[in-house]
This record gives C-alpha cells, sequence and structure tokens, in this order.
C-alpha cells in the first residue's frame, strides 16, 4: 500500500490497534484471522505498519513511536527523539522562534523542535513521508506548530523563518551515499541555504572528512549511548567558524575547542596501567587531544586513538581499562594467557588492526577455560601489532 490514508480511517485505526502488540512468528494466523473481518489489503498494511512502529521504538520510545506512522525509510532515516530533542534545546536557547525544516522525513526533527515550542515549516518532497509527518505531527498534539508541505525544498523560500535546517537524503538505491555532493539536495546547496538564513544548521554523515566542512561551520558529532550518530553543521552569526564539539548524550557531556584552542597531537608514550577508550564523537571531532590532555595521557601509536595513562580517572569522554598484559599480536601466546587466567568471556576490541574480532574469539577461545572476563585490544603500539589484555576499570 503506498498510501496511508486507509490507515489513519476509524477502522485502520482500530485495526491498527488490535495489531500493534503482534509478534512477527504470530503475523500469518493474525493475518488469516482479520482478513475474515477486514479488506487483505487493509490487513497487511496495519501489520506492516505495526513492525515499523516496533522498530521505531528505539529512536522515539514505545509510547510515541505505537502512536505515530512510519515508512521503511522513514524509520532508518529519522533522527532518533534524543538527539532531536538536544538539537530543538539549541534552537531554543539561540532563541529561535520558527524553523525551516528542508528534507523533513517522517519527522523526527520536527516533532522535537513543534515539542520545544518552535513553529515548524517541514517539508519533503515524497508524498507518502508528507503523509507519515502530516499524521505524526497530528497523532502528537503538535498539529498547531507543524506545518508539513510536500515541496521540493528547493523551491521553498526560507526567508520567514528565524533558522533553517537541512537533513538531506543521503541513501540512494546502492545504501548509503558518502559523497557530500551526491546527498539530495547537495551539500553544496544546503550550505548556501544554511548562509541565506539567519541561523543554518546541517545534518551530515559522522565521517565527513574534516576538508569537506566549510570553513564558516562550527562543525559538531553527536553520540548516544556510545554509538556515533551524526554530525552537523552551524552557522550562526555569533558562532566560532572552525570550532569542533563533541556532545554525548544521554548525559550531554560536551568538549568544544576553537581553531586558536585546539590541542595538537598528544605525544606517543608506553602503555601504562589504563588504556582509555574515547567516544567515538570525540574521535571523529578529532578532540582526543583534549581528553589526553585532561587525563595526563598520551597516544599508544600517533595514529590510534587509544590514550595511555598511570592514574585512574573519571571521565565521560572515554571508557577506562586496567591493562594487565602486553604482547606482540600472537594468536597462540594469547591462547595460553587466556587459559592461564581461567578466561570464559572474552570481549574483543579494535583498532589500526585488520584482524576479524569474532574470528580470532574462536580461536583464542574456542571454550571457556573458567569463569573470568577478560577485553583484548587488536592495535599497534609504537607502529607494531599488538595486543592488550585488561579488564574495565
Ligand atoms: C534523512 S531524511 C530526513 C529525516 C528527518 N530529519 C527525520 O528526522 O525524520 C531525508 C528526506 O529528504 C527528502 N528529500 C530528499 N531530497 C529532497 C528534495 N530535493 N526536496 C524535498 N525533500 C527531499 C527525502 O524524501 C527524505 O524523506
Amino acid at each position: 500500500m503506498n498510501d496511508l490514508a486507509p490507515l489513519l480511517t476509524p477502522e485502520g485505526r482500530a485495526l491498527l490497534d488490535t495489531v500493534r502488540d503482534t509478534a512477527p512468528a504470530d503475523e500469518l494466523a493474525v493475518a488469516t484471522r482479520l482478513r475474515r473481518e477486514y479488506p487483505a489489503e487493509l490487513v497487511s498494511a496495519a501489520l506492516g505498519q505495526a513492525r515499523l512502529r516496533q522498530r521505531a521504538a528505539v529512536k522515539f520510545g514505545a509510547e510515541d513511536a505505537g502512536r505515530m506512522f512510519f515508512t521503511p525509510n522513514g524509520v532508518e532515516q529519522s533522527t532518533r527523539a534524543s538527539v532531536a530533542t538536544y538539537r530543538a534545546e539549541c534552537f531554543q536557547a539561540l532563541g529561535v522562534r520558527s524553523v525551516a525544516d528542508l528534507c523533513c522525513g517522517i519527522g523526527g526533527d520536527a516533532i522535537a523542535l513543534a515539542r520545544a515550542g518552535i513553529r515548524v515549516l517541514a517539508v519533503d518532497r515524497d508524498p507518502l513521508t508528507v503523509a507519515a509527518a502530516r499524521a505524526n505531527a497530528e497523532a502528537l498534539g503538535l498539529a498547531d506548530l507543524i506545518e508539513v508541505r510536500e515541496a521540493d525544498v528547493t523551491d521553498i523560500d526560507t526567508s520567514p523563518y528565524d533558522a533553517v535546517f537541512v537533513d538531506p537524503g543521503r541513501r540512494g538505491g546502492r545504501g548509503r551515499i558518502f559523497d557530500p555532493e551526491a546527498y539530495s539536495p547537495p551539500l553544496s546547496w544546503a550550505v548556501e541555504a544554511a548562509l541565506k538564513a539567519p541561523i543554518g544548521v546541517l545534518k551530515i554523515a559522522p565521517g565527513i572528512p574534516h576538508e569537506a566542512i566549510p570553513a564558516e561551520a562550527e562543525a559538531e558529532w553527536i553520540s548516544d549511548s556510545g554509538d556515533v550518530k551524526e554530525a552537523v553543521l552551524w552557522f550562526r552569526p555569533d558562532g566560532t567558524p572552525g570550532a569542533r564539539r563533541s556532545i554525548l548524550l544521554p548525559s550531554g557531556a560536551g568538549i568544544w575547542a576553537s581553531p586558536d584552542t585546539m590541542l595538537p597531537d598528544p605525544e606517543v608514550r608506553p602503555v601504562g596501567r589504563y588504556l582509555y577508550e574515547p567516544d567515538g564523537a570525540v574521535i571523529r571531532a578529532h578532540l582526543v587531544a583534549e581528553v589526553a590532555e585532561d587525563l595526563g595521557g598520551g597516544l599508544i601509536d600517533a595514529t590510534i586513538a587509544y590514550v595511555t595513562a598511570d592514574e585512574l580517572h573519571v571521565t565521560p569522554y572515554a571508557t577506562a581499562y586496567e591493562i594487565t598484559d602486553q604482547l606482540p599480536f600472537n594468536v597462540k601466546k594469547l591462547k595460553a594467557l587466556l587459559r592461564e587466567r581461567e578466561v570464559g568471556i572474552l570481549t574483543v576490541k579494535k583498532r589500526g588492526s585488520a584482524v576479524e574480532p569474532e574470528e580470532l574469539r574462536r580461536k583464542v577461545l574456542p571454550k571457556p577455560y573458567g569463569s573470568r572476563s577478560a577485553t583484548v585490544f587488536l592495535t599497534r603500539v609504537a607502529g607494531a601489532p599488538t595486543m592488550l589484555v585488561g579488564a574495565p576499570a
């Protein structure tokens, strides 16, 4: 079904309520039973929507997701509520009262903006996506604040708005798009639109090379529960062009550096008692030196983002491990060590190593040697392939 309308009728909504908790394994039986009462197409649309809602719960929470409407792409591409809420609060702090949300998808960002009391023009060119965004504004009681418009964003006059937010499509027929000029619309168009607005904000892929970031932008990398979710470029009049920030949700802890205060690469030093694995947002933002300074630490290798230090510090920006052993990369030696230490649970982490963690784990721990846990880091120390064994501190 490429139309949401039948699901928005009283009959469709009743059916959605009936199937909301259907487990995938029960779908066939449920469909067979319901087809006796409802049109087959409506039943499969409702079951499909229930499945999308279940998938969306990790992003939007079960309560909101259970009331919202999704398309398969819309679930994939939407901004999760934690990140969208953080961003809406940033807009709010800047005094923004209205936002043109260009490429609104099913409304992940628009919903958070409206909940922060911001008026939103939400634009998307895909009719089904627009229908979902509109249904979501309605379902969450935000229709007064969100105007949803089906249009190409390049045709929108954004001059009446305090800010422009662009979240371009970054998936094509063959999966993720890495070239920012292949985004829809292209990054260069989005940058121009952002620069025209009083405040312009662009969501981009976290892996964007720093050289591709326009000089006028402040760039921000956001992680949630340790996973990097997105990078965002901010163009604002009292910003600091060239600044870099990493934000760690849910705590909201952040590191910020301007081109004037950014630290040089940390020194390389021998592996000390502790190894710190910086959060991905810190690494992507190139702010490892700032964390290393806080920890009184250095790098284990000039090209690897693991920080080593002799002391244990509590930091939101990195996970600390106590290192007990350092060995050259050698599967047999690692196996012997794990046996000697009676390890039964092994976590394999890697940075700067081509080894496949699962494969290594099968080789070194074919069966549990005991009940202890260990973590092994496959990495390089001063250029040499190395294994560091330890445990979370
Ligand atoms: C990454 S998604 C947006 C997700 C949204 N921020 C959310 O949180 O739900 C990108 C959207 O851009 C839309 N899009 C791509 N090019 C467009 C264009 N030129 N005009 C309007 N919409 C466009 C796609 O249809 C897609 O829904």
